[in-house]
């Protein structure tokens, strides 16, 4: 049996980088514990503000936000932090060489349902050490990630992990409260049948976009020859935890049902860390044309379109766009 530690131990390219992973998964391992009291936990329902991104929060996006804080904040080689929930980043200790980026409960409109959610971390590397770190330091390509992972918390709470050329999953063992290894390289198959999207948003996309859903919903009549499968968790975590397991397309389109919202999806925090992901699994990512991980950010809380999953398939949706002709 490995554990996180064993495996830490013998890949972790830092001791700061391994710290950090054992700093945030040790979190999960609280908000796992809170998740299975569910109700009982008093942790359901609204908090009762709004966050940056204009979204009411759940009780539980502000408490695993903080748990999340509090516990970087102690971590020497954490310089400074950035969440979906807080507005500015957080600086932490000036000294350390890591700065890490976080969607503390990804999925909130499933936690009062009982449906999956799950936390999306991202590690970059800090380049002013000595100095407090800001919001411009964490403007860094994907490409540049030390580090990138998801916690999905489920029927089995499971860890899924980069921090060199492949991807591995852990599952918490809730007797022991380890995090014990069952895939040590997972990889995508390039070809699918199975695509997850918000259909309902169908008017509010692009002209290739419709195209392509279009198609796969014609099926084996269609051009495409086959028919295909939809799912949709309403969790970014359990639409790409699905994905790594048995391939699949994700995407959250550019849309233009809110000016302000190109896609919904965020950068930083979701789309970067998953990408990395995907991407070291065999995977492609991209915002239906260019690939996420060379998005150079220019702000923290910026969103953008996402097509992820199976490589031919998402070659296929960027083909589809970039030769686009008006009918
Ligand atoms: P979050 O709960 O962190 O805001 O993320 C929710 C995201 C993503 O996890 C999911 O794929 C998508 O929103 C679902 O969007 P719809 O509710 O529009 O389907
Ligand atoms: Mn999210
Ligand atoms: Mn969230």
């Amino acid at each position: 049996m490995t554990t996180l530690a064993n495996y830490l131990d013998n890949h972790a390219t830092t001791p700061a980088l391994n710290d950090v992973i054992t700093t945030v998964t040790n979190v999960g391992k609280t908000i796992s514990q809170l998740l299975r009291k569910g109700a009982l936990a008093d942790i359901l329902g609204e908090a009762g503000n709004q966050n940056i991104q204009g979204e009411d929060q759940k009780k539980l996006d502000v408490l695993a936000n903080d748990l999340l804080l509090d516990a970087l904040a102690k971590n020497t080689h954490c310089a400074g932090v950035a969440s979906e929930e807080l507005d500015n980043a957080t600086p932490a200790n000036a000294d350390g060489s890591l700065l890490v980026l976080f969607d503390p409960l990804d999925g909130s409109s499933n936690i009062d349902i009982n449906m999956a959610v799950g936390t999306i971390f991202s590690v970059l590397p800090y380049q002013r050490q000595g100095q407090t770190s800001e919001n411009s330091d964490f403007l860094q390509a994907g490409n540049q990630q030390l580090a990138a992972g998801y916690l999905l918390y489920s029927t089995s709470t499971v860890l899924a992990l980069t921090i060199t050329d492949h991807v591995v999953m852990f599952s918490l063992d809730p007797d022991t409260g380890d995090y014990v290894l069952i895939e040590d390289n997972v990889q995508i198959d390039a070809d699918t049948s199975e695509y997850a999207i918000n259909a309902s948003n169908y008017r509010y996309w692009r002209a290739p976009m419709q195209q392509y859903i279009d198609e796969l919903i014609a099926g084996e009549a269609g051009v495409r020859g086959r028919d295909f499968n939809t799912r949709w968790v309403a969790a970014m975590v359990g639409d790409v935890h699905r994905i790594l397991c048995r391939g699949g397309l994700f995407t959250y389109p550019f849309d233009t049902k809110y000016a302000h919202k190109a896609g919904k999806l965020r950068l930083m925090y979701e789309a970067n860390p998953m990408s990395l992901l995907i991407e070291r699994a065999g995977g492609g990512a991209t915002d239906a044309v260019n690939r996420i991980l060379d998005i150079d950010p220019t702000d923290i809380h910026q969103r953008v379109p996402v097509v992820l999953g199976s490589k031919n398939e998402v070659d296929y949706v960027k083909d589809l766009h970039v030769n686009y002709t008006d009918k």
